[in-house]
Parts: C-alpha cells; sequence; structure tokens
C-alpha cells in the first residue's frame, strides 16, 4: 500500500476512472489504466496482473489524475503520442496526432511502393508524425518537413532530426522554392476548422494551438487552397497530392481541384470511420 493514501492500485484505478468520468473525460477507465502504466513503467497486460494482487498506488498517481480531470490532454501529461510505430514527444504547443492521420500516411506508403528514391515534403508537420513515419517505414526516401510555429518546430526537430527528416521552419504557402517540381509526394495535415466552429472538447479548444486547428477564412478553406495550391508548385508531373480535411469539406476540395485543370485521378478516402477525410490529387501531366 502506498503512504499517504494506502490504496491498492487496482482500488486506485477504479476510483480514477470515476473521478475522470465525474470530469467528462471521454475514456476515463482507459486513462486511468494509461496513467497508472506511465508511472509504473509497464504495458496493460502487467499492469492488469498487478492489479490482481495487492501492489500500491504509485506515488504521484493522484496528482496525474487530477491533472487530467483538468481535462489537460493525456499526452501532454505523458509527453508522449503514439502514432503508427513512432512515440512522438509532445507538450504544449504542438499538435496531438490523430488516429485518422495514420490512414493519410497509408496512402502516402502504398503510392510509394517499388519507387526508388522518392522525394516527399509535409506541409505543416507538428510533431512531425507524418513525416517521422514517412521516414521510419520508407527509409530510402527522402523527407522534408515544414512548420511555421516556433514552439511546434521545436518539437518537430526533437522527433525528426533523429530519423534524417530536413526539417525547415516556414510557411508552406511559399516553402521550398528551390525544391519546386522535384517531389514525389506532397502530403498535408493543414490547419482547416472553420473560424466560427469551436472545437467542444477542452482538451482540443484550450490545449491544441488554435495555429494548427484554424484554417483561415469562415469555412477554414485559405490553409487546404494554399496547400493545393503549393503541391501543385512542389510536385514533379504525375506526383501525387494527399490531404487531409473535415468531412464536410470533402466535396468542396474535390470540385477546387477538378476546376483547377492542374489535377487528374481526384480521389476521396475514409477514414477508419468510414469518414470522408482525405482527398489525393495526381499532378497533371507526364508521369515521373
Ligand atoms: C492540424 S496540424 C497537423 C500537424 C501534423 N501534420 C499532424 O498531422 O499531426 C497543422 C499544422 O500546420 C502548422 N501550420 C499552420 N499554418 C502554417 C503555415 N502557414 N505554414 C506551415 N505550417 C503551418 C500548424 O502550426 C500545425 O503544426
Amino acid at each position: 500500500m502506498t503512504e499517504g493514501t494506502g490504496q491498492s492500485l487496482a482500488e486506485a484505478v477504479r476510483e480514477a476512472a470515476s473521478t475522470l468520468a465525474a470530469a467528462g473525460v471521454p475514456s476515463p477507465r482507459v486513462d486511468a489504466e494509461l496513467l497508472a502504466e506511465h508511472l509504473l513503467g509497464v504495458g496493460l497486460g502487467r499492469l492488469r496482473a498487478l492489479m490482481l494482487g495487492d501492489t500500491p498506488a504509485p506515488e504521484g498517481y493522484q496528482d496525474l489524475i487530477a491533472e487530467r480531470a483538468r481535462r489537460i490532454p493525456l499526452q501532454h501529461i505523458t509527453g508522449v503520442a503514439h502514432f503508427r510505430y513512432l512515440e512522438l514527444a509532445v507538450g504544449p504547443g504542438v499538435f496531438i496526432p490523430r488516429p485518422e492521420t495514420e490512414s493519410v500516411v497509408q496512402l502516402v506508403i502504398d503510392r510509394l511502393q517499388g519507387m526508388a528514391h522518392p522525394k516527399v515534403v509535409d506541409l505543416g508537420t507538428g510533431s512531425g508524425a507524418i513525416a517521422g513515419s514517412i521516414a521510419h517505414e520508407v527509409p530510402d526516401a527522402e523527407v522534408h518537413a515544414v512548420e511555421f510555429s516556433e514552439f511546434a518546430h521545436a518539437w518537430a526537430a526533437r522527433n525528426l532530426l533523429p530519423l534524417g527528416v530536413h526539417l525547415i521552419r516556414g510557411d508552406l504557402r511559399d516553402a521550398l522554392p528551390g525544391h519546386n517540381g522535384t517531389f514525389d509526394v506532397v502530403v498535408s495535415n493543414p490547419p482547416y476548422i472553420p473560424a466560427e466552429a469551436i472545437p467542444n472538447e477542452p482538451e482540443v479548444a484550450l490545449h491544441d494551438p488554435p495555429e494548427a486547428l484554424y484554417g483561415g477564412g469562415a469555412d477554414g478553406m485559405e490553409l487546404p487552397t494554399a496547400a493545393a495550391t503549393s503541391a501543385a508548385r512542389l510536385l514533379v508531373p504525375g506526383g501525387y497530392f494527399v490531404m487531409e480535411h473535415a468531412e464536410v469539406q470533402a466535396g468542396w476540395i474535390a470540385a477546387m481541384l477538378e476546376r483547377s485543370g492542374l489535377w487528374d485521378a481526384v480521389t476521396t478516402h475514409h477514414d477508419l470511420n468510414g469518414k470522408d477525410r482525405a482527398t489525393s490529387a495526381v499532378l497533371a501531366g507526364p508521369a515521373a
């Protein structure tokens, strides 16, 4: 039993889950277990085994639960976001990568199959989730990443430099002019939320940086539109562009790409929940 609380691990996790549920945390039991795993340095299987015995609750557990009950994001408390095969360092000032973006990375990886030394750029890299995953899973690729925010750039540097990604601090609208017409793939999860659509969850509204959320303009489409324009500038003819977006923006983005006359094979993609959350297109012209 712990000094101070005298609680067993199993009791502490049970109590923590109800504290988090009362605070409106969407997955209280999972978060209670994850924070215990984090403090004990064990995985779920070992945690469950420890809960069967009279293992005491770890020192500091109540403090972490109190932080989570204040709706501090779990990943800010643990300092880690899991994304595909990576453990990314995250914290205040950087967008926490989301599971649906893993599907966008898969589209890129599928596209890169069989290509020798492909050149890829991630526009608005945040923590570096997309660029880092591509560098990790396609070691032959030359991966570049662009990030505008000073704070996000610092997190990205921590995550991407060990993976050999070429990271620059810049604006996706005019970044990498010396690389125009050279990339095989441009991928982006730009900010895209409309100005008035303030997210409900405190973890997002109060802790994801605003510059990572709001796309600009009443419809949130300024930065997604700019990402498409930059993709057309940066890609080789026949190069592949894929961008994440809100479900409601899918039709608009497909129409914008079609209308420009620059793109072939405009395709909308579902996420794991069957929602239209990404669009890809191929830059018109002879294949690279
Ligand atoms: C929705 S977040 C996505 C982050 C990361 N790619 C991911 O999927 O987890 C958008 C990112 O774009 C960055 N950003 C916003 N405006 C930008 C701009 N004009 N140029 C480059 N990056 C920008 C934000 O700082 C943020 O890191």
